[in-house]
């Protein structure tokens, strides 16, 4: 199978998951990098043996099929143009864009260019959450009927070596963790329909620990703690809630409930994770039956590259993306205006075929 090749614009912090873990994924090849600090691109190329280039490089060059965009989220919607407008594919990390406009207008973009739009997260294709798909709908626990998800946490500014932008327009708990949530919930039980939510702030500036910033301030510009009553078109209902304001918790992430049973499911931003099936008081094990057991970041761009050669939809889609966009700006503008909102857009992702291998989408 030809590859196709991917220029990564971006060569941060998350880039390497991308660069170690693409060579696993049958028929996509990071060809080069690039980064507005040169030497991050550089560092990438010795590392991975790709090619340092610059953005306006990358862009122009035709051996590069696809633009993998790993830019910080202010940034991913004019990377994601720029893609377009030189007629390439785009995958980007999440969230789609900042404004919901923005993500609209990529769409459009792409469809008037004939190009695919992608985006992260991908994390519902791996065994984890596939599993809890099938366990669904062959009835595992009966009808479903609703579900609770948290990602409760205290920040990044421990860990993260740029921690600012997490607390600027764009991001927050809901906008850099929801994605994961959102797809995960989408994936199992179809589009969201109406959202009601609230937010609040605990602290105005966080003190950063992690180096190499330890000591500063990051101003907090969103609120960092985001709650939302989501209602699904199939009528499941369900709380989601995030926050970077909680000090220590017992939640689970995401249970499922039906009318014959629960199911806790992993982590959404991993690929594996257990589950585990309750009837009563007596929960067991429910074993992984997909491939994708440990982390395939790129799982779902390799999906995107399989799809442009057939012709079929891909399934971590601009459209998916686009969805959880607009759930996650409801969340926020329920809050201010005390009143649930209707979303328009929705897709559910298809499941993948049973009995594949890692790193294989068809
Ligand atoms: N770090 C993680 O653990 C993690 C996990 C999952 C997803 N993500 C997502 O990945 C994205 C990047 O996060 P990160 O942690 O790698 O951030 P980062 O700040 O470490 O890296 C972003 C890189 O993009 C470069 N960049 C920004 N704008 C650019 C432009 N216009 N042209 C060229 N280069 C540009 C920056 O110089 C930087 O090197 C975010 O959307 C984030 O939500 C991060």
């Amino acid at each position: 199978m030809e590859q196709m090749k991917i220029g990564v614009i971006g060569c941060g912090n998350i880039s390497p998951a991308y660069m170690d873990i693409s060579p696993r994924m049958l028929g996509i090849e990071i060809v080069a990098g690039a980064d507005r600090i040169h030497e991050r691109a550089v560092g990438a190329a010795e590392k991975f043996g790709i090619r340092a280039v610059s953005v306006a490089e990358l862009l122009g060059d035709s051996e590069i099929d696809v633009v993998l965009n790993l830019t910080d989220p202010v940034e991913h919607a004019g990377i994601m143009r720029a893609g377009i407008a030189a007629r390439k594919h785009v995958y980007g990390e999440k969230p789609l864009a900042v404004k919901r406009e923005e993500g609209r207008e990529i769409l459009d973009l792409a469809t008037a260019e004939g190009v695919r739009v992608g985006c992260a997260p991908d994390t519902f294709l791996g065994a984890g959450y596939q599993t809890v798909r099938a366990a669904i709908e062959e009835g595992m626990i009966g009808k479903p009927t609703s579900f609770t998800a948290f990602m409760l946490s205290a920040g990044v500014e421990a860990w993260h070596p740029n921690p600012f932008f997490f607390y600027e327009e764009g991001a927050g708990p809901m906008f850099d963790m929801g994605p994961y949530y959102i797809t995960a919930l989408v994936h199992l039980f179809g589009p969201v329909r109406r959202v009601f939510g609230t937010t609040s702030k605990a602290l105005e500036e966080r003190m950063i620990t992690s180096e190499p910033h330890a000591g500063k301030v990051a101003p907090v510009k969103v609120p960092t703690h985001v709650q939302c009553l989501l209602e699904m078109e199939s009528g499941v209902v369900g709380t989601l809630v995030t926050s970077f304001d909680v000090r220590a918790h017992t939640l689970p992430n995401i249970q499922v409930y039906g009318t014959e049973g629960s199911l806790n499911c992993p982590d959404p931003n991993t690929f594996g994770g257990e589950i585990r099936l309750g009837r009563g008081d007596e929960w067991v094990d429910v074993p992984l039956r997909f491939a994708n057991r440990e982390n395939s970041r790129s799982i779902g761009l390799a999906d995107m590259a399989a799809g442009i050669r057939s012709g079929r939809a891909h399934r971590a889609s601009g459209e998916l993306a686009f969805h959880a966009l607009e759930v996650m700006h409801a969340a926020h503008e329920s809050s201010v205006s005390g009143s649930a909102v209707l979303i328009e857009s929705g897709v559910q992702p298809a499941r993948l075929p049973d009995g594949l291998a890692d790193g294989e989408v068809d």
